[in-house]
């Protein structure tokens, strides 16, 4: 059996003498057969040297001088890749090579993915966070946890077999979590933890940034998207109505506070609420749709809303000049209902429209 293992790399030439001599050591140890491939993005830093200068003939190096990124260059190396298990791992000795034969023994009990985890019981950090890291990190899990119990999806250090990676489709990675993308688009059952201890890097820095932070949720959503179909759009509906309506009746209370006339207040709430709901929009849309200018996006956005926006207002005010007495945030959340069923059915028509009605060209 011929055993990958995959690390993607950028700026580690100094830590890549010590994990050759450490995997070469393990490979002797436990006689295994192996290949690495340590997918470089075009670093500069001698990484191509010190691998060619190495004796080791299963170690090569793929330079890739188009699109960076941690995602894209882990699957670059999985497609590369000809051993019948891939292991994936840090070249910053964060990750323990000596835990690789656990990782395989478990795939071979029939486990589909096994995770190297920090949080399995038994596993340890030696990063010792301050509080809002922990938290980050653990929120971000929390986040992950309807597409998989894992407790350490996050993790970078993980196996698993060619066929179940083979079997993957609609890969489109973006930012740092690879492993929980291939839990998902390989649709694997059975992800075992083993628990190692995540050491701290020795030289250079992290790459992990605040954007690819960011970037995750925007990967969430996608997964959401794959491994849910609609319900994931009902969610987000759920999640954009939810927000939108907080917003609304928030703002609706401090102009009422402050003494602005009622049915300016509603007015002026309910376009404030518009303009959040389209931030949260562009915020989350893929980037194709937010290469426009956001002011034509965001003109367009409110005409697309404007019959919604309109029922809201009369329905409101309709309400308050019915039922005289009822709080203003109660008929807020009746004209927002009225509002919001709407453009659900206009939002209808539109998707029918592009889906179904073709328009036949003029000839000539
Ligand atoms: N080819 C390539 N391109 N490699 C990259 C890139 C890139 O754009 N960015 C990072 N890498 C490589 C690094 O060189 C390293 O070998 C590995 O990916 C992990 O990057 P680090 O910068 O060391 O990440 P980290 O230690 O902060 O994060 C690790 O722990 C996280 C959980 O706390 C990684 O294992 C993450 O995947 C994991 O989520
Ligand atoms: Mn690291």
């Amino acid at each position: 059996m011929l055993v990958s293992i995959v690390v993607p790399t950028y700026g580690e030439a100094e830590n890549l003498p010590y994990l050759i001599d450490r995997v070469a050591e393990l490979a002797q140890a436990r006689a295994l057969r192996l290949e690495m491939i340590i997918v470089d993005d075009d670093s500069r830093d001698g990484a191509v040297a010190i691998v060619g200068s190495r004796p080791e003939s299963w170690v090569r190096i793929v330079v890739r001088t188009e699109d960076r990124g941690l995602s894209g260059a882990v699957l670059e190396g999985l497609r590369r890749a000809r051993g019948d298990v891939l292991v994936c791992m840090d070249a910053d000795l964060s990750h323990p090579p000596e835990a690789v034969p656990a990782m395989l023994a478990k795939l071979d009990e029939g486990a589909d993915f096994v995770i190297g985890s920090r949080y399995t019981p038994g596993g340890s950090t030696s990063h010792d966070w301050g509080f809002l890291r922990w938290l980050n990190s653990r929120l971000a899990t929390l986040l992950a946890r309807p597409l998989t119990h894992a407790s350490d999806p996050m993790a970078g250090f993980f196996a698993l077999r060619r066929s179940t990676f083979e079997a993957g489709r609609d890969f489109n990675p973006i930012g740092y979590k690879i492993g929980l993308e291939l839990i998902v688009k390989c649709r694997c059952e059975r992800v075992v933890e083993i628990p190692i201890h995540f050491e701290d890097r020795r030289f250079g820095v992290s790459k992990l940034t605040l954007k690819q932070q960011l970037l995750y949720l925007k990967h969430l959503r996608r997964l959401y998207a794959f491994k849910y179909g609609a319900w994931s759009q009902l969610v987000q509906f759920l999640v954009v109505g939810g927000t939108g309506t907080a917003a609304n009746l928030l703002l609706l209370t401090a102009l009422l506070a402050a003494r602005t006339p009622l049915r300016l207040s509603v007015a002026i709430a309910i376009f404030g609420s518009m303009c959040f709901n389209f931030a949260l929009y562009r915020r989350f849309s893929s980037s194709a749709a937010r290469s426009s200018p956001w002011p034509g996006a965001f003109v367009h956005f409110v005409l697309a809303s404007s019959a919604g926006a309109l029922i809201n207002y009369l329905a409101t005010i309709l309400t308050l000049g019915r039922f005289p007495g009822v709080p203003p945030q109660l008929a807020a959340l009746v004209g927002i209902a009225a509002g919001a069923a709407v453009n659900f059915v206009a939002s209808r028509y539109r998707a029918f429209k592009a889906t179904h009605v073709r328009v036949q060209r003029k000839s000539g």
